[in-house]
């Protein structure tokens, strides 16, 4: 990759990814602790466990199957470099970066002095390695499409990467969609998220700018059994009828790219849809339980179905009532369920957002920022379509902002996610 000089700093991106080896915090340091726990389930190794770090390293990325900590924060990156050696090295620094951060160590962007600019920004020390995760994306754009073939990748596209398409009834701030690369960084503390952002942020710097960014706050769904299902802003369960990584096979009929899928670069990746969808609340709060019920087809307290008693009892679709469905015709979940949609289904791993109003709105600007992974952005496609038209939901939420990325294997210690794209 160039190593061009930072005038500000006199550092550069290569002394960087030196000096963080030297420090430890690169490929040895992955030797060492990179096996204590897989990211392809719950992390198994007591000492992981102790220190609650999820190995960044691994056949899948994590932050996908792995169980949601409670807070997130998800970056877009616009690339400001036309070149491809700049954009494997940024790839390859991002991921020595990460398998530092998920272990809960400094890493080192160009200075090992602390106090110096480049050196780690400080604002995570003490808070351990807090469950977090890294997990990179591949936007339509990376790949020439809306624009020019800047890294001459578009023979390596996989098909399934074109833009969303437009579905009714959105408002979508291109300002807060799309971009050539993703970051999600989830973790049980704020701050460690942040500043994993921050960090891959300062990394980048020369190469690609920050484009967009959104905080996240209490996971609104689980991935695993052993989660409890957590409640979303409209004070719902959410997250009952999702995939959880326990069940291997609806992973890999549903989530993970299967050989023969695309380019096998892809292969044991998923793509990652993200919505900023925001709740009404004017018009939510302004509807009483029985109606609020009615738009979701489940019970608020108890989760479970309508015409159910337990929050996991299945979903009848068919059952009647005096001659009427009991999950009305437009109920979310009638609508989302697999039944409905040719039997797709998607993993939803979405977080939610509050943000300070629209100046003069008197609008609470809050909501969900849905983000689901499937084996194919068809899937989510499929199933958005089918609710834009007649979701009883949408007269209480506004999808503003979308994007897709296409989030490739993870990647083995001294090597960097994406490094089959360039092979
Ligand atoms: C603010 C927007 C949304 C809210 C508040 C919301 C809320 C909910 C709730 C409360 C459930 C029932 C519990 C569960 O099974 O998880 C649910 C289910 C579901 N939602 Fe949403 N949702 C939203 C947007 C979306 C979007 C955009 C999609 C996909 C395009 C989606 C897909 C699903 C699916 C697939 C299910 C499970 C259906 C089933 O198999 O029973 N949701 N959602």
């Amino acid at each position: 990759m160039k190593s061009a000089p930072d005038t500000r700093t006199g550092f550069t991106r290569r002394s960087a990814l030196l000096s963080a080896t030297a420090f430890g915090v690169g490929v040895a340091a992955d030797r060492v602790l990179g096996q204590s726990s897989s990211n392809d389930e719950v992390p198994a190794d007591a000492e992981a466990m102790q220190q609650n770090a999820v190995a960044f390293n691994g056949p899948r990325q994590a932050g996908i199957a792995t169980p949601p900590p409670e807070f997130m924060t998800f970056a877009a990156f616009d690339l400001t470099s036309g070149s491809i050696d700049d954009l494997r090295g940024l790839l390859q620094e991002w991921s020595v970066a990460a398998a530092a951060l998920t272990k809960g160590q400094p890493h080192q962007v160009g200075s090992d002095v602390p106090g110096v600019p480049g050196s780690d920004p400080g604002e995570a020390d003490g808070l351990g390695p807090a469950s977090l995760t890294i997990t990179v994306g591949f936007g339509p754009s990376l790949f020439g499409v809306g624009g020019p073939d800047r890294f001459r990748l578009r023979s390596r596209r996989p098909s399934a990467m074109t833009q969303l398409p437009v579905f009714q009834g959105e408002s979508i701030d291109p300002a807060r969609s799309n971009g050539d690369l993703c970051v999600q960084a989830c973790a049980d503390h704020p701050q460690v998220a942040f500043h994993a952002i921050h960090t891959l942020t300062l990394i980048a710097g020369g190469i690609a700018t920050l484009r967009w960014s959104q905080d996240g706050f209490g996971r609104t769904s689980s991935t695993s059994r052993s989660q409890a299902t957590p409640r979303n802003l409209i004070g719902f369960k959410d997250g009952t009828n999702n995939i959880r990584f326990e069940d291997a096979g609806a992973m890999d009929d549903y989530v993970w790219v299967q050989p023969g899928d695309g380019p096998s670069w892809m292969v044991g990746g998923s793509y990652l849809v993200a919505r900023r969808i925001k709740i009404l609340f004017d018009v939510w709060d302004a509807t009483g339980l029985e109606g609020q019920e009615e738009i979701i087809g489940r019970q608020k307290q108890s989760g479970a179905p309508l015409g159910g008693e337990k929050e996991h009892d299945p979903v009848d679709l068919a059952a009647l009532r005096a001659g009427r469905p009991i999950i009305p015709p437009d109920a979310h979940i009638r609508l989302s369920n697999p039944e409905t949609n040719g039997g797709r289904r998607i993993l939803r791993r979405g977080y939610s957002f509050s943000e300070p109003p629209e100046p003069g709105s008197g609008q609470i600007d809050a909501g969900l920022f849905f983000i689901s992974f499937q084996r194919d952005p068809e899937q989510f496609v499929s199933i958005q379509r089918g609710l834009s038209e007649s979701d009883a939901l949408n007269r209480h939420t506004l999808h503003t902002a979308s994007a897709l990325f296409a989030c490739p294997p993870g990647s083995k210690p001294g090597g960097f996610i994406g490094e089959g794209l360039f092979a």
